[in-house]
């Protein structure tokens, strides 16, 4: 399979905004104000590349546990984030949408959420993501508690339940799996972010801050994926019987 010219759905764990504000000796939250232009920015932009599905890790279960003045403060942005980017939301024809345990939210950023995802259902252009208080454990374990409640009342015996089950469950239910995953800011890992969903997407890791992050930056991702041969476990023949087959797995 030759992998289309832009990925399908993009995931992106968007890293490094406190140790970008660090290094320039400002407030973290400077890092976070910073972050979010670049969230309305490659949003747009993967939007006027043909991007259907873009999932942005904003929120994760354990950042709950950062300093409260930096979890306000992501909230309050996430709150001036959904009132600025509504009309620009509808403009571009992108629905909204969330994973994660978003009833732990703030009631002021649950009814912007809510108001906006309901002003953009089933708009065409692009789903936009926004994984908010988001661990792909709970998730999991969410999704498994519901099809253990199927099985509990007869609807479905233990022999029948396949991964078509549990997915049915997941917060992301109806969005593909992600075709590429980016991690900004260098880490190699992928704490805690759609372990189900990942397990054949392409990783792409960048040195650069989410902050500095930018156009030109995506399209390197881009031109990383377009040389990669995607085999989904099968051989390079298997999957490019005209040759030009490459190693890996
Ligand atoms: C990771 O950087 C980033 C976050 C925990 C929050 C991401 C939030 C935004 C990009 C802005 C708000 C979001 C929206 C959708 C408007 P880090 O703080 O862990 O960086 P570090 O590893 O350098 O400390």
């Amino acid at each position: 399979m030759t992998a289309p010219p832009v990925p399908r759905h993009v995931a992106i764990i968007m890293d490094g905004n406190g140790r970008w504000a660090e290094e320039r000796g400002l407030p973290r939250l400077e890092g976070h104000r910073a972050g979010a232009k670049t969230v309305r920015d490659i949003t747009t932009y993967c939007r006027e590349l043909g991007v259907r599905y873009l999932t942005l890790y904003a929120f994760s279960s354990e950042n709950w546990g950062r300093p409260e003045t930096e979890v306000s403060g992501l909230m309050q942005l996430l709150t001036d984030y959904l009132k600025d980017e509504r009309a620009t939301l509808l403009k571009n024809q992108i629905e909204l949408a969330t994973i994660g345990a978003v009833d732990k939210l703030p009631l002021v950023v649950r009814a912007l959420l809510g108001a906006v995802k309901e002003a953009t259902r089933g708009m065409s252009g692009m789903r936009l993501t926004l994984a908010l208080s988001y661990g792909a454990r709970d998730e999991i374990v969410r999704a498994v508690r519901a099809v253990a409640a199927e099985v509990k009342r007869g609807a479905l015996a233990v022999d029948d339940i396949g991964p078509e089950h549990l997915e049915a469950h997941l917060d992301s239910a109806g969005t593909p799996d992600p075709d590429l995953l980016i991690r900004t800011s260098g880490e190699l890992r992928v704490s805690n972010f759609m372990l189900w969903q990942i397990a054949y997407s392409e990783l792409y890791v960048t040195p650069v801050a989410w902050p500095d992050f930018s156009r030109a930056r995506l399209d390197e991702a881009f031109a990383s994926y377009r040389g990669r041969q995607r085999r989904f476990g099968l051989t390079g023949a298997q999957v490019a019987p005209a040759g030009g087959a490459r190693g890996g797995a």
